[in-house]
């Protein structure tokens, strides 16, 4: 008796706990009818290939995305986010979703007119062009094509989406000439992160990019970009990252770049600098990686970089440089990677601290080096003929002339002209160089205010 009570009222709760669990959920329930056929057309116009996506952990987010009673609500699919006033759909994130195959203007992708965020990265679209009713989707923000197999010319109506602030299309196979960057900078001024890495642009940076004074983040990296570094740069007064890895700066003609009340974010590896490290780097107080690996850099590692404090991360190998390694790098205690294979050092390799966690990986294609973590033992020939600190090696380094006279350039036999530094703006650690061109309280106070 009394244990039929229990289940009855156990059996009552429960109806009604369902009951308030449909009414909560089906209140949520507001995604417009063809906001949700235009999302089902475009799951149903593309295939589900787990090659198409490079990530590891990609995997299908549409597959969930279906008529059935309990899923109706497009604005609950995976990937979707709508206004929650408005119901309609303002962000899709499908990256790495494993979706393979053609896009053109015709895709039900570009009825979805109110979306401020799109990101399609990481797909195969299989050598599709971007299709220029990505011109419909006039309330974007936010638009990642990046590594999603996109082919041919930029279009240049692409151009008027003027709310966008962010653009990435890097690691396709698309091609853009210099007129349409010039006049891709005319239209889309509010831009503050655009990242055209391996773009083909085979040309020169046009003096027009620099209309885009909000950018705060540019990469052209492998973009063939030749010839000099414009001088009207000094007009992005908001750049804190340039990221021009992999280019053709290199036997150019003699440039300097003023870049003045400016903070840039520059990796300069794998181009073609010349000349010396300047000891003046030593300046760069807030310095934690610098990577100049792959140059033709020449002469000695300034014994100044051991007053760089907070250094994490010192890539100089592949280049031509000289001498010992200075004893003075003990001092940098966060160092966690160091790299100076393929030079031309000799002597003794510092000892203690930092230098006892480094593999003999490190120091790889020197054949003058010895000591520990390295077979070669030290002989008396090894010992520096001189143990003074000499801070001033590298002393007729552009830098004599002051601060806000920072230059990037070099011409035949010249010396290194950029102050590097560098700075992390992403979460991932990549190794980027700083150029400093103002003064270092106006750095510390961009810091403070990038760390808010
Ligand atoms: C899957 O995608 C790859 C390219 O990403 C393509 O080569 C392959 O043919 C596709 N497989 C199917 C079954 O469509
Ligand atoms: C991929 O592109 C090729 C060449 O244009 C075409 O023949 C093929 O049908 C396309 N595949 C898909 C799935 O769109
Ligand atoms: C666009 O794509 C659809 C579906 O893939 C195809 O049927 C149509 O012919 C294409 N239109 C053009 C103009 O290429
Ligand atoms: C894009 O906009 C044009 C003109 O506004 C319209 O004719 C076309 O149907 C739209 N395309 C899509 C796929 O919504
Ligand atoms: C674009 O998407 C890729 C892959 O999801 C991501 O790594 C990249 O950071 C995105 N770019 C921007 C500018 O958010
Ligand atoms: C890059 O563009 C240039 C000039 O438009 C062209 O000559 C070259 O073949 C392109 N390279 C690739 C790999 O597409
Ligand atoms: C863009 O830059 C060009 C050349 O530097 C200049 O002539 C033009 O006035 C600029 N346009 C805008 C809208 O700032
Ligand atoms: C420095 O850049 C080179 C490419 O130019 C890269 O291979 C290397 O991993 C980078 N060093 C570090 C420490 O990331
Ligand atoms: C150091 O750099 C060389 C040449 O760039 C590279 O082959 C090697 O793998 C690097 N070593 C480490 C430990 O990263
Ligand atoms: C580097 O270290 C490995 C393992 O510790 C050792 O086998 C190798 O002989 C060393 N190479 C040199 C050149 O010292």
């Amino acid at each position: 008796m009394g244990l039929s009570l229990i289940s009855l009222f156990t059996f009552v709760f429960l109806s009604f706990l369902l009951i308030f669990f449909h009414l909560a959920s089906s209140r949520q329930s507001f995604c417009h009818d063809n906001e949700h056929s235009a999302l089902l057309q475009f799951k149903e116009s593309l295939a589900i290939n787990k090659s198409a996506s490079g990530d590891p952990s990609a995997y299908p987010k549409t597959t969930h995305w279906n008529l059935e009673e309990d899923s109706s609500d497009c604005c609950s699919w995976e990937g979707v986010k709508c206004n929650e006033d408005t119901g309609y759909v303002i962000e899709l994130d499908l990256s790495s979703s494993c979706l393979y195959g053609s896009i053109n203007s015709t895709s039900t992708l570009f009825n979805l007119v109110h979306l401020q965020w799109l990101s399609i990265a990481d797909n195969d679209f299989n050598g599709s062009k971007i299709p220029s009713a990505i011109n419909n989707l006039s309330e974007l923000s936010h638009l990642n094509l990046s590594f999603s197999v996109f082919s041919g010319q930029i279009p240049s109506e692409m151009l008027e989406l003027s709310k966008l602030e962010s653009l990435d299309l890097s690691r396709n196979w698309l091609q853009l000439q210099q007129r349409g960057l010039e006049s891709l900078a005319e239209k889309l001024t509010n831009l503050k992160v655009l990242d055209l890495g391996s773009v083909n642009i085979s040309s020169s940076i046009p003096h027009g990019l620099t209309n885009l004074s909000a950018l705060e983040f540019l990469s052209l990296k492998s973009c063939k970009l030749e010839g000099i570094i414009p001088s009207s740069f000094g007009n992005l007064n908001n750049l804190i990252h340039l990221d021009l890895y992999e280019n053709n700066f290199g036997g150019i003609k003699i440039e300097y770049v003023k870049i003045s009340n400016m903070l840039v974010c520059i990796c300069l590896s794998n181009n073609r600098f010349e000349g010396e490290i300047p000891a003046s780097v030593s300046i760069l107080k807030g310095l934690r990686y610098l990577n100049l690996s792959n140059n033709n850099l020449i002469g000695g590692i300034p014994s100044s970089l051991g007053s760089l404090t907070v250094l994490e991360s010192l890539d100089l190998s592949s280049n031509n440089l000289l001498g010992e390694i200075p004893p003075q790098l003990v001092k940098l205690t966060p160092l966690a990677f160091f790299n100076v294979s393929c030079n031309h050092l000799t002597g003794p390799i510092p000892q203690g601290a930092q230098f006892d966690t480094f593999s003999n990986m490190s120091y790889e294609g020197n054949p003058g080096l010895c000591g520990r973590p390295l077979s070669r033992k030290c002989g008396d020939s090894d010992l520096p003929p001189n143990e003074d600190d000499d801070d001033d090696e590298g002393s007729e380094s552009p830098f004599a002339f002051g601060w806000k006279e920072v230059a990037i350039g070099y011409a035949s036999g010249m010396i290194f002209g950029v102050v590097l530094g560098h700075i992390f703006l992403t979460r991932k650690y990549e190794l980027f160089v700083k150029i400093f061109g103002m003064p270092l309280k106006r750095i510390e106070r961009k810091r403070g205010r990038r760390r808010n």
